[in-house]
């Protein structure tokens, strides 16, 4: 199958002058449709930047990251708008529900920022995905850990990206709420054939992964299929 998100010889260098970070230092990867990866190694290695990357919500220093024919450096504010809005979706280790918008308008939120006027339909199909239907209705303060994470994964499916970008998903969830995100996860990458990064410190949920990348220091290790 044809790669669909491809990183070509990437460094990412912060700051400038004495303060300099070489954050990456010369990663290469890609990634086909269906594939659910794992990001591992220690603090500071480099997850977070590769997945901002990925997401075009950072550029690297050198080096090209593509999604598609589309590649991040030199396109137009408009153009990463839309690939963001439309290819790219994000789940984060505290979730990062709207605590004012109910879980259905935070599913509905994206899509409406798309121009969708009337998403209610899609949103709740999405609920039903996660089971999460007959909670539509509660704000996120009157969900679990597990629950909000689970509207966090129905609001980033809504535009049906093809990249969906986890850092740390289950870092804030108990072992047996983590493996029910994991497989959640892992059914969004074979049904809907979505490409799934996810940053983990948990080695154990690597087994639920196709591919484990291995990093250190800015550099891929190694990468192991499971
Ligand atoms: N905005 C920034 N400015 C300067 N340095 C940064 C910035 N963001 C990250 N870094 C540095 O880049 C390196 C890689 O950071 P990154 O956040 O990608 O690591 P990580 O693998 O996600 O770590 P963790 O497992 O702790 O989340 C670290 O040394 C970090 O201090
Ligand atoms: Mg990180």
């Amino acid at each position: 199958m044809t790669p669909y998100l491809r990183v070509d010889n990437v460094t990412r260098r912060y700051g400038n002058g004495a303060e300099t970070v070489d954050a990456l230092r010369g990663v290469s990867l890609s990634f086909t449709p269906g594939q659910f990866v794992a990001l591992v190694g220690r603090s500071g290695c480099g997850k977070t930047t590769l997945l901002n990357l990925c997401g075009a919500m950072d550029f690297p220093t050198s080096g090209t990251v593509a999604l598609g024919d589309q590649v991040t450096t030199g396109m137009s504010d408009a153009a990463l708008t839309r690939l963001r809005r439309t290819q790219v979706g994000f789940i984060f280790q505290f979730f990062q529900l709207l605590p004012t918008l109910s879980a259905v308008e935070n599913v509905e939120l994206p899509a409406l920022l798309a121009g969708d006027t009337n998403p209610r339909a899609r949103a709740l199909e999405l609920l039903r995905f996660v089971e999460m239907d007959s909670m539509a209705q509660r704000m996120p303060h009157q969900l679990s850990g597990g629950q909000m994470q689970r509207i966090a994964i129905a609001r980033a499916l809504v535009n049906s990206p093809r990249v969906l970008l986890a850092d740390e998903p289950i870092g804030n969830l108990d072992t047996t709420t983590g493996e029910l995100v994991l497989n959640l996860l892992r059914r969004t990458a074979r049904e809907r054939q979505t490409i799934i990064l996810m940053a983990t410190h948990s080695l154990e949920s690597t087994s639920f992964c196709d591919l484990v990348v291995r990093m250190r220091d800015g550099r891929v290790e190694d990468i192991l299929e499971r």
